[in-house]
C-alpha cells in the first residue's frame, strides 16, 4: 500500500512553507549562522503543540532572509514532485524583516523566484490567462515515466498569523489580491490557536470575502466553541484541523459541506488525538462529508502526503479503490480555477487506467 500511495496523483491543500523545510538545511542554516546547539532540537519526533510555535520561531531565525526563502520553496516544492504531488496549495505567512531590507511583498516575491528557479520539476503556477509554462492540457504521463521531468502545479495562499493586528492582516489580504496573477489563490488563518482574537482578523477576512479571494481557517486546534461557531459562520472556502468541535458545531459543520482539512500525524504529534483510529476524520469520512488528506508540515512532523494516505488506508481499512477516490476527491475543493480542475481530472483519468486496469 506505501507503494501504490507513492505512485498514486496526490493534491496538497494544507503545507505551511516553514514547516515543510528539509532537516538538512536547518540544519545547514544554523550551522551558517553558528548555532551548534540546535540539532537535538530540531531532530526531535515528539512535540507539544506549544514546542512547535517555539520551534517556528527559531525557524524563522534561520529562513526569513530572501535567498533562503527561494531556497527552501524550490526544495519543497521539488520534494512534493518527487512523491507524486501534481497539485500544491503552498500557505505561507508574508513577513516583514527591516535588517534584511524585507517587506511583505519582498518575502512573497522571493517565494515566486522560487518557483521560477525549479528545473528539476516542471512547475505550473501562473493562472492560465497569462502562463509560459502552463502544464499541457493532456498530461497523461505524469506521474508514470520516470525518465520525464515530474509536472507539478502550485498555487499561493497567503496565512494570516494569530499574532498580527487588523491592519497587518489586511496588508496581507490586500497583497494576496495584488498577486493573484502570480499564482495567489487565497488566504489562510494560522498561528499558535491560544493567541489572537477572531474579532482581530474578522474585517480582513470579510474583505478577502467580499473581493471574492478564497478563505481557509485553522478551527478548532483547541477547544473554543465561541470562536468554532463563529469560523463556523463565517462560512470559509475550507477549514483546517477541526480537532475540538462539539456536537452543535459538527451538527453546523455537516450542513454546511465546508471541507476540512485533515491533518493526521499533525494531530496526532501535537496530542490534539490520542491515536490515529479515533481521529474524527473517520466520522467525517463516513458521513460522505467533504475532507482531503494534508500534511501540515513535512519537516516539523516527519512526514510526507504518501505516508498520510498510507497511515489513513492502513488505520480505516481502505482498498485501493478507496485510496484512489479518497485522492480523486479532492480536486473539487482546490482553490485553482476550473482549467486546473479540468486537467487534475484527465490526470487522475490517466491513472486510474494504471491503478486500476
Ligand atoms: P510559514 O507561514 O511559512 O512561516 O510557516 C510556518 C507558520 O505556519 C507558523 O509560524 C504558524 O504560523 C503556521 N503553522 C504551521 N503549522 C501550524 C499548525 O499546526 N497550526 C497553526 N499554525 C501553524
Ligand atoms: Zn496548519
Amino acid at each position: 500500500m506505501l507503494e501504490l500511495c507513492r505512485e498514486l496523483p496526490k493534491i496538497e491543500l494544507h503545507a505551511h512553507l516553514n514547516g515543510c523545510v528539509r532537516d538538512s538545511t536547518l540544519l545547514e542554516l544554523a550551522k551558517l549562522l553558528g548555532a551548534t546547539d540546535v540539532e537535538d532540537v530540531i531532530l526531535k519526533k515528539g512535540r507539544s503543540l506549544k514546542e512547535c510555535f517555539q520551534l517556528f520561531d527559531l525557524y524563522h531565525i534561520l529562513t526569513t532572509d530572501h535567498a533562503i526563502l527561494t531556497r527552501i520553496t524550490q526544495e519543497v516544492i521539488e520534494d512534493f514532485a518527487s512523491e507524486n504531488v501534481v497539485y500544491l496549495e503552498l500557505r505561507t505567512t508574508p513577513k516583514k524583516n527591516e535588517a534584511k531590507g524585507m517587506t511583505k511583498r519582498s518575502y512573497m516575491e522571493a517565494v515566486i523566484d522560487g518557483l521560477r528557479a525549479i528545473d528539476t520539476v516542471e512547475v505550473a503556477f501562473l493562472p492560465a490567462a497569462n502562463s509560459e509554462n502552463l502544464i499541457g492540457s493532456l498530461p497523461n504521463d505524469i506521474t508514470h515515466n520516470e525518465t520525464q521531468r515530474k509536472k507539478i502545479f502550485v498555487r499561493l495562499l497567503l496565512s494570516i498569523d494569530r499574532r498580527e493586528t487588523t491592519a497587518a492582516a489586511m496588508e496581507t489580504v490586500n497583497l494576496a489580491l495584488e498577486m493573484k496573477d502570480m499564482g495567489v489563490v487565497g488566504i489562510d488563518l494560522s498561528g499558535n490557536p491560544e493567541v489572537g482574537e477572531w474579532q482581530t482578523f474578522l474585517p480582513a477576512l470579510q474583505h478577502a470575502k467580499e473581493k471574492g479571494l478564497p478563505v481557509t481557517l485553522h478551527c478548532g486546534e483547541v477547544p473554543n466553541n465561541k470562536e468554532i461557531h463563529s469560523m463556523l459562520d463565517f462560512y470559509p472556502q475550507r477549514i483546517g484541523h477541526a480537532c475540538y468541535l462539539e456536537e452543535e458545531h459538527w451538527k453546523k459543520l455537516k450542513a454546511s459541506k465546508i471541507p476540512v482539512e485533515i491533518c493526521l500525524t499533525s494531530n496526532y504529534r501535537t496530542e490534539r488525538i490520542s491515536t490515529i483510529k479515533e481521529h474524527h476524520f473517520a466520522d467525517l469520512y463516513n458521513a460522505n462529508h467533504p475532507v482531503s488528506l494534508c500534511t501540515d508540515d513535512v519537516g516539523l512532523f516527519s512526514t510526507d502526503l504518501t505516508k498520510e494516505y498510507d497511515l489513513a488506508a492502513s488505520t480505516f481499512g481502505f482498498n485501493k479503490e478507496e485510496v484512489f477516490q479518497l485522492s480523486r476527491n479532492v480536486i473539487k475543493f482546490v482553490f485553482a480555477d476550473d482549467d486546473v480542475k479540468r486537467t487534475l481530472a484527465a490526470i487522475y483519468d490517466a491513472a486510474e487506467k494504471r491503478f486500476m486496469p
